[in-house]
C-alpha cells in the first residue's frame, strides 16, 4: 500500500524555511519507508488564490446535489482542493506571523468551505502542522493550533507527535531564508510530525480498504434550535 501525502507550503517567499521543513520531512520518510510514501508539495505563493467572497452559494441542495464555489473557474483554488481530497494525509507548513499562520494560509483555507458543504470531503484525513518562527517564544504553538481549527471544522484529524519530539506539531526556529537548515531539532520535529501523519493515514487507508466502511460525514445545515 502506498500512502499519498500532500504538503501545503504557506510561505509567501521562495527558498522558505517552511518549504525546507516539508522537504526534510518527506526526504526522511523516503529514507525510512522506501517506496511506501508518495508525496507532493503545493506552494501556495505560486498560485492565483482569490479570497472567499462570502456569497454563501457553495453547498448542498435539498436533493443532495452539490453546488461548487462560484469562483471555481476564476483562479487556481480548485486544483488545490482536488489535491487535498486525493491525498491520504496533509502536512501544512507555515511561517508564524504575529503568533498565527500566514495570511496566505488564512486566505486559502476559507476557500475549502465547499468541501465541508459537500459532505466533508476532507473527513478523517490526518493533518499535521510544521510552523517556523523567528523567535524561540514567538508564537509557534499558537500558530499551530490556529492552523488546526479550520481543519477540525472540515472533519480532519489533527495530530502532533505526542511526547516523542513535539506535542502539537513541528517548530522550526529560524528567521532568514534557509536558516532552518541549522535547526537540527526543528527538522527532526518536521520528520516526526510527517511520520505521524504518514502512519495514521496508512492505518485509516488500510482500515477503510479492509472494512469497506464509508469514510465520510454527512453535511446538513442544522444549527440546533433557539427560541
Ligand atoms: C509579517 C511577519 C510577521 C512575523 N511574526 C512573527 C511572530 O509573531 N513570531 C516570530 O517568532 N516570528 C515572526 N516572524 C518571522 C517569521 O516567522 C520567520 O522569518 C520565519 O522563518 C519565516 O518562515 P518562511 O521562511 O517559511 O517564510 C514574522 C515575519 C513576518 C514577515
Amino acid at each position: 500500500m502506498t500512502v499519498r501525502l500532500l504538503g501545503l507550503n504557506c510561505s509567501p517567499r521562495d527558498n522558505s524555511n517552511s518549504g525546507i521543513m516539508l522537504e526534510t520531512g518527506f526526504e526522511k520518510l523516503d529514507a525510512t519507508y522506501p517506496g511506501e510514501c508518495e508525496h507532493s508539495v503545493i506552494h501556495l505563493r505560486d498560485l492565483h488564490i482569490e479570497p472567499c467572497k462570502a456569497c454563501n452559494v457553495c453547498g448542498k441542495k435539498k436533493d443532495g446535489t452539490f453546488i461548487p464555489c462560484v469562483r471555481e473557474q476564476e483562479d487556481d483554488v480548485q486544483t488545490i482542493l482536488d489535491a487535498m481530497v486525493a491525498a491520504d494525509g496533509i502536512l501544512v507548513a507555515t511561517p508564524v506571523y504575529f503568533g498565527l499562520p500566514s495570511d496566505l494560509f488564512s486566505k486559502f483555507i476559507m476557500r475549502t468551505r465547499p468541501l465541508r458543504h459537500q459532505d466533508f470531503k476532507l473527513a478523517n484525513k490526518p493533518v499535521g502542522v510544521l510552523a517556523t518562527a523567528g523567535r524561540r517564544s514567538g508564537g509557534a504553538e499558537t500558530a499551530i493550533i490556529a492552523t488546526w481549527l479550520p481543519f477540525v471544522r472540515n472533519g480532519c484529524l489533527v495530530v502532533g507527535n505526542g511526547d516523542g519530539t513535539c506535542q502539537f506539531g513541528a517548530y522550526g526556529w529560524a528567521g532568514g531564508r534557509g536558516h532552518v537548515l541549522s535547526d537540527e531539532w526543528g527538522l527532526e520535529q518536521a520528520f516526526q510530525t510527517a511520520q505521524r501523519v504518514f502512519k495514521l493515514a496508512g492505518v485509516i487507508k488500510a482500515g477503510v480498504e479492509a472494512s469497506g466502511y464509508e469514510n465520510y460525514m454527512t453535511f446538513s445545515y442544522s444549527q440546533g434550535t433557539r427560541t
